[in-house]
């Protein structure tokens, strides 16, 4: 669908960088909590550190609906950030990719803050500028333009509902050029979230116990990587009995509809009474997230990690104090894209990591439809394929 063109890149007119004209068909949110529109757009010039990406497949995470309404990136935006695509050109400053190479992408950092330094990107100094406040450049450049030089957000330094996007070399993953990357492409956010909470945060003994709340892609992604840690009783949590099965299937040794069953006594029965070493909400529901605090055993940890406006509201001295329990945030699963997802790829491939279990396609034109799915719970993964083209001799199957 490119066609060059020329086009507007910069309307203060001193561009400075490589000029791009290249247009690419995105689905844009151009009002609060509107529908997806697809329009064709502009991107902007190219940064030494950036590359693009044409984007082959995209999975919907709830956070991306989660932001729908503008209050994070500000409209009109074009969200997704779970991409995965090949690299049509890299930016002068790019060091270790090249056009060609299969990528999946994550979020933003900037490489040279205490946080980067120290492993822990997901709290960079300039995390929010990069991935949260719409992408915007040091310089007041962005990535994407509308044909009437009106700029447009990206989000998570990604924008993947775009046939092409600008993202920085920090936030590629190179990805084996045989890999099918409209698998692959969840796993830069929801999954790889679940599977860092547990092992750079959690760092559960084996035979721990852990209660997960919401089976959804983080909360499964963090179920998977806890039956890989060792935890022997893992409990999930949900109010969709399907959901709960699939839980079952993947490792799960209990579930727990709370609609029907009571958590806190369900889980005290479970553990003799202990509660559990470890919890993680992914509801984002606040009496939910209080209850993944009431079922901890002393010493335990709760890490709630919803992208939700929804406030918790306990005592700590009786919640926290006497027993010794945590609250502990981890943004991202507090790891590095680069290092984690790999291990994702290779746990997959042993075949002790199924997301796959967890995708269903869609077609780029049903982003507003795949979108409602995953929000009804229908879907825990929709994925959109972006390039039809890519692997069209191994087709996916579609949702009808
Ligand atoms: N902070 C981060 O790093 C980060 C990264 C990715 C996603 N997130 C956030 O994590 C959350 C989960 O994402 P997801 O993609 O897994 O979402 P999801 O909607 O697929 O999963 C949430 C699950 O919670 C269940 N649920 C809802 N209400 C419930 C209740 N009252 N009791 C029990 N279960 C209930 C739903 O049925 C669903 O299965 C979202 O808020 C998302 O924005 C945060
Ligand atoms: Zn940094
Ligand atoms: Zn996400």
């Amino acid at each position: 669908m490119e066609t060059k063109t020329a086009v507007i890149t910069n309307p203060t007119g001193d561009a400075q960088y490589e000029a791009l004209n290249l247009e690419t068909k995105a689905a844009v949110i151009n009002h609060p909590t509107g529908d997806y529109q697809f329009e064709i757009i502009n991107l902007g010039e190219l940064h030494p550190d950036e590359v693009v990406v044409k984007v082959v497949a995209s999975g919907i995470c709830q956070s991306d609906e989660g932001v729908r309404d503008g209050s994070m990136a500000p409209l009109p935006a074009v969200l997704g950030h779970e991409g995965a695509g090949i690299i049509e050109k890299v930016g002068s400053g790019v060091k270790d990719f090249k056009a060609g190479d299969q990528v999946v992408m994550s979020f933003g950092y900037c490489t040279v803050c205490e946080s980067c330094r120290t492993g822990q990107p997901s709290t960079c100094d300039h995390y929010n500028e990069l991935n949260i406040t719409g992408g915007e450049h040091q310089d007041g450049t962005h990535r994407f333009y509308k044909k009437d030089g009106t700029p447009v957000s990206n989000f998570l330094n990604q924008g993947s509902f775009s046939a092409y996007t600008i993202t920085s070399e920090a936030s590629l993953i190179k990805v084996d050029p045989n890999a099918d990357l409209r698998k692959l492409a969840p796993l830069g956010c929801g999954l790889m979230t679940g599977f860092g909470t547990v092992t750079s945060a959690m760092k559960p003994e084996t035979g721990s116990s852990i209660a997960v709340f919401g089976t959804g892609a983080v909360g499964l992604g963090a179920m998977m990587t806890a039956k890989i840690e060792g935890c022997s009783t893992i409990i999930a949590v949900d109010i969709v009995d399907s959901r709960l099965e699939l839980a079952r299937e993947l490792g799960a040794t209990h579930i727990i509809n709370s609609k029907t069953e009571n958590v806190q006594e369900r889980i005290a029965e479970i553990t003799n009474g202990k509660g559990v070493n470890y919890s993680v909400d992914t509801t984002g529901v606040s009496q939910v997230m209080l209850a993944s605090v009431q079922v901890l055993s002393k010493n335990g940890v709760a890490v709630p990690l919803a992208v939700t406006k929804n406030t918790m509201e306990f005592n700590p001295l009786g919640e926290l104090v006497l027993g010794a329990r945590k609250l502990l945030g981890v943004n991202l699963g507090n790891v590095v894209p680069q290092l984690a997802v790999p291990k994702l790829v290779d746990y997959y491939n042993q075949g002790k990591f199924p997301f796959d279990k967890l995708i269903k396609y869609y077609k780029f034109e049903d982003i507003n439809r795949a979108a409602s799915d995953a929000v009804n719970g229908t879907t825990i993964k929709p994925v959109m394929i972006i390039d039809e083209e890519y692997r069209n001799d191994d087709p996916v199957e579609y949702v009808s």
